[in-house]
């Protein structure tokens, strides 16, 4: 969360900078600020709020601002200090002559403070970044020498930083380096950009550097140096970014999310690309590095991951389980790090990131490195730092996800699951050849399946304006389908601010059943299957406590008629595979509430796209 963009070139940096800031948008929207150099005097832009603020003050002094053709900019997460413009950054020392932008948290910056402001710096916002741009001003006082001053003050600071640093006395210059939050370097013609992600600059070119912890760049119109944080040069590697421009484009529809809801059919087409070819051939995964020995001596697997990422994990728990006859345990990155983990080389570590770089799933995958388990990635983003602590990666060529509320690369990694569990199972021959063809034929034509759901997104449009006004809703399902019903209240909440809770459904009896009345709408996910029936007992409980009855569901049978008031149906699918078929009418049904009720539906409130602290 937050995210910082830089410029040194001989372009006109404003323009380069707000366009940066509006493709990083999806990292935080609490306020936004940019630092340029006018005439060789070092000048602040800050807003509060979303981007829109700070471009509607640029474009009050644009003729005045674009003629600096250096300047760092941010776009904010609140963590330290209330979203407000003077926690807004670039945040300046005493003299006004340095500009930092920051993505991270300084933690060790009270002690800073304290020592900062008995050298005399007057501290004017209640941020942590805020020590780095005042240590930084005293050790450039003390060296002269901007590089050397932020190599000597990242020495001092503790946390997760990546860092972009101007200085007034150091023209057409700026300094970046970052420990634990990701920083990249675009590589132009007598030009560069620094970055956090690629969105920012990939209008601008293909080449880039990313940066490893601890190391510092220097980057002037004309050269680029690296060092480590104890002076050394180190060599440059530099990569072509495998996205194109158009990813970030709306292609006509009104969100990005609705146009990633409706790219999910080819998600599943790439990511069974090359992996499965036929329902007769084995699945290809050759990313998965474990031997077969090792494969076959699991003994258990451990799966860490966040949010939407988690709600995919725990489909992985139940296909790996039901095919592989592995036990599988699903946490929470953030509980799985503070507390005792057992587990050893023969268990299977697997971290489920859309970014990759969210702090809490990074920590737990560190945690169970160092114990010597195997660790497997499943990401969307190959380029991510946890992509680096990876033993075994597995890409899930979703596309660049710019909408906040995750939606294709959710399918993506539930397909990536039912792929490694297959390829697990026919390494074990663990399960039936003709249940494993079985998984394989559906997962062959779930994408049609897929585009006809889509294809009748009007219904679900329908209830979502039925029920749009409903201050809670409650998904109920069993089985494979619990983390659909816990995915599609997730999807609700984020977007339109309705209080959603998914349970599954033998559990409504034991307590939630008390909150049901006309008021309460209860979305049963009734897929057919083992636990049909026992849905449908529950569904009528509900019905019979006067909730307003919803179904999800792949059966014609013209009975639910009568006891729901709206149906959403989809194509039949197997058991196996309908947690991929049935998120989808939920996606779709929480984008359309918020969007009636006239939300943010990109940039849902409170929230960013990567939760870069733990
Ligand atoms: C998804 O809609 C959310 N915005 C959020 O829960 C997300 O899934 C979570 O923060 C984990 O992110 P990750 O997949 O990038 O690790």
């Amino acid at each position: 969360m937050c995210g910082i963009v830089g410029y040194v070139g001989s372009k006109s940096a404003l323009d380069i900078l707000l366009e940066g800031l509006t493709n990083l948008e999806y990292r935080g929207y609490d306020s936004a600020g940019i630092a340029v150099n006018v005439e060789g005097k070092v000048e602040l832009y800050k807003a509060e709020g979303k981007l829109q603020n700070l471009k509607n003050i640029t474009t009050a002094k644009k003729e005045h601002i674009e003629k600096s053709t250096i300047g760092i900019g941010h776009i904010r997460w609140a963590t330290h200090g209330a979203p407000n413009t003077v926690n807004a950054h670039p945040h300046s020392c005493n003299c006004g002559r340095v500009a930092v932008v920051h993505n991270g948290i300084i933690e060790n910056y009270k002690e800073l403070r304290v020592k900062l402001e008995k050298d005399g710096c007057v501290f004017k916002s209640q941020t942590d970044t805020e020590t780095v741009a005042h240590l930084v001003a005293k050790k450039y006082a003390q060296t002269k020498d901007l590089t050397e001053a932020v190599r000597l003050a990242t020495k001092e600071i503790e946390g997760a930083y990546a860092l972009a640093v101007i200085h007034q006395d150091v023209k057409n210059t700026i300094v970046a380096t970052r420990r634990n939050a990701p920083l990249l370097v675009g590589i132009g013609e007598n030009e560069y950009y620094v970055a956090s992600d690629v969105p920012a600059i990939i209008k601008y070119t293909k080449n880039a550097m990313y940066l490893d912890d601890n190391q510092i760049v220097t980057l002037t119109p004309s050269s680029m140096k690296l060092i480590d944080i104890d002076g050394n040069s180190i060599s440059q590697k530099i990569e072509t970014l495998p996205w194109e421009p158009v990813a970030l484009s709306k292609m006509g529809y009104k969100h990005f999310m609705l146009k990633e809801i409706h790219e999910q059919p080819d998600v599943v087409r790439n990511v069974l690309s090359g992996k499965l070819r036929a329902i007769d051939e084995k699945v290809i995964l050759n990313e998965v590095t474990l031997n077969r020995e090792s494969l076959k001596n699991l003994n258990r697997i451990q799966i860490v991951a966040c949010g939407t990422s988690l709600h995919a994990a725990m489909v992985g728990k139940y296909i790996i389980e039901e095919l592989c006859d592995i036990p599988v345990d699903v946490e929470p990155s953030s509980e799985y790090i503070y507390r005792k983990t057992v587990g050893d080389k023969n268990t299977l570590v697997i971290g489920v990131s859309q970014s990759g770089e969210t702090a809490d799933t990074i920590t737990a995958v560190r945690q169970a490195k160092s114990r010597g388990s195997h660790i497997l990635i499943v990401t969307n983003r190959p380029d991510s730092t946890m992509a680096r602590e990876a033993d075994s990666l597995v890409p899930v060529n979703a596309g660049i996800e710019v909408s906040v509320a995750a939606t294709k690369s959710y399918m993506a990694q539930v397909i990536s699951f039912y792929l490694l569990a297959i390829y697990i199972a026919e390494i074990k021959d663990s399960a039936s050849k003709s249940i494993l063809e079985k998984i394989k034929r559906e997962l062959i034509i779930l994408p049609q399946k897929l585009e006809k759901v889509l294809s009748h997104k009007d219904d679900v449009q329908i209830c979502a304006r039925k029920f749009a006004n409903s201050k809670d809703f409650i998904f109920i399902a069993r089985g494979i389908n619990f983390p659909t019903a816990l995915e599609g209240a997730l999807k609700l909440k984020e977007i339109s601010y309705i209080n959603a809770t998914g349970y599954t459904a033998g559990e409504l009896k034991h307590g939630p059943i008390a909150m049901l009345d006309e008021s309460m709408p209860v979305l049963a996910i009734l897929m057919k299957g083992k636990v049909y029936d026992k849905i449908l007992s529950n569904a009528e409980e509900a019905k019979a406590r006067n909730a307003r009855m919803i179904a999800l569901t792949d059966s014609e049978d013209v009975k639910l008629d009568d006891l729901f008031e709206s149906i959403i149906r989809v194509p039949e699918v197997d058991e196996t595979l309908s947690p991929a078929l049935a998120i989808v009418p939920l996606q779709l049904l929480a984008y359309y509430i918020a969007e009636f009720l006239g939300k943010d539906v990109d940039q849902p409130r409170n929230l960013a796209k990567s939760v870069t602290v733990e």
